[in-house]
């Protein structure tokens, strides 16, 4: 809930299910939003101190992402909308992340300044993106098949790690050897990326000499996770290099959920340093999914006046 711009309550329901079942089951993930969603928003509300009838306009996600868990937020903004008699905003999902950036909380944090280099990366896409304004963004290169938060969680999971995997790897690599284990490095032209062939060469490793030697996913887990993390950054760091040099980058930011990731941060923190550019990442918990960004991209579409018709429909597909 933003208040004049500002964050006054940022709820995110217990994504415990699905640790449960090891990955997002789409029919649990749609089930768990019908249920959460009167007490999240009520709760919101309350910690905002704000009732319904004090809302100027809400905002919810469009897309991309499962559509069973998508109608559930478009159904309830729609009627809310209509209810209260409210602008609706429509918000693109992965737009948002690089949004959260401008999330304000009262004291000013430095911001990027427009245009900038965003990499999003989260478990479903990785993106550079030219951010030219809050609503006009260029993918300039995106993953041709996985996502990198993907390789964090397939790559937890031959390790028996819970889902969401990411920063379960990012623990234990934080004391193993990012150089034990040789990963390949992904051949992909352009400013494109590639995470399967990591991750299908990190299965394999873990499998073939499970079966050799039973135990050996457990006893070095600390090392197989900091090689696998240590791949998967070694890939992002040297596009956004690319990226920086071939567009005289300026100023430069992560987003989405594997931006909480402390390794990657550092290293693009001296990438951008070394490259003579500023670097930018949000909080860690605007990183990961949340309801903050998506209100923070819905104030830049208000003050636009781009409104969403109240038959908007969600769309699982966007890129
Ligand atoms: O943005 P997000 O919350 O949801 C999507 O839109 O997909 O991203 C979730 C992804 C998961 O793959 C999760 O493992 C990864 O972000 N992730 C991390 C870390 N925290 C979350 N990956 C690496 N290190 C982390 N600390
Ligand atoms: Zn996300």
């Amino acid at each position: 809930m933003l208040i004049d711009g500002v964050l006054h309550s940022n709820v995110v329901a217990s994504q415990e299910v699905h640790a449960q079942w090891g990955g997002v089951v789409p029919e649990l993930a749609s089930r768990a939003h019908q249920e959460n969603i009167v007490p999240v928003v009520q709760q919101a509300l309350e910690q905002a101190g704000v009732t319904a009838s004090g809302l100027t306009a809400i905002a919810f996600t469009r897309g991309p992402g499962l559509i069973g868990a998508l109608l559930v937020g478009a159904c309830f903004a729609r009627s809310m909308a209509q209810a209260l008699n409210i602008p609706l905003l429509a918000v693109d999902h992965v737009q948002a992340h690089v949004m959260a950036h401008f999330i304000r909380e009262g004291e000013d944090r430095p911001v990027p300044s427009f245009p900038f280099l965003n990499l999003t990366v989260s478990g479903g896409h990785t993106q550079l993106v030219l951010v030219r304004s809050p609503l006009e963004m260029e993918v300039i290169g995106s993953t041709l098949d996985d996502a990198a938060g993907e390789a964090f969680d397939k790559g937890a999971k031959v390790l028996g790690l819970p889902y969401p995997g990411g920063p379960l790897v990012e623990q234990y690599a934080k004391t193993g050897d990012p150089h034990r284990f040789k990963l390949p490095v992904p051949a992909v032209p352009g400013l494109d990326f590639s995470f399967s062939g990591i991750k299908t060469a990190f299965v394999a490793l873990v499998q073939r000499v499970e079966r050799e030697l039973p135990g050996f996913a457990e006893n070095e887990r600390a090392d197989l996770c900091a090689s696998l993390q240590n791949a998967i950054i070694d890939h992002l760091v040297a596009k956004v290099r690319r990226a920086i040099r071939d567009h005289d980058i300026k100023h430069v930011g992560i987003a989405g959920g594997v931006a909480a990731n402390v390794a990657l941060a550092v290293r693009l923190g001296e990438l951008a340093q070394r490259e003579g550019a500023e670097f930018f990442v949000p909080k860690r918990e605007f990183c990961t999914d949340n309801a903050a960004m998506i209100a923070t991209a819905g104030a830049f579409l208000l003050e636009a006046g781009v409104l969403a018709p109240l038959d908007t429909v969600p769309v699982p597909r966007i890129y």
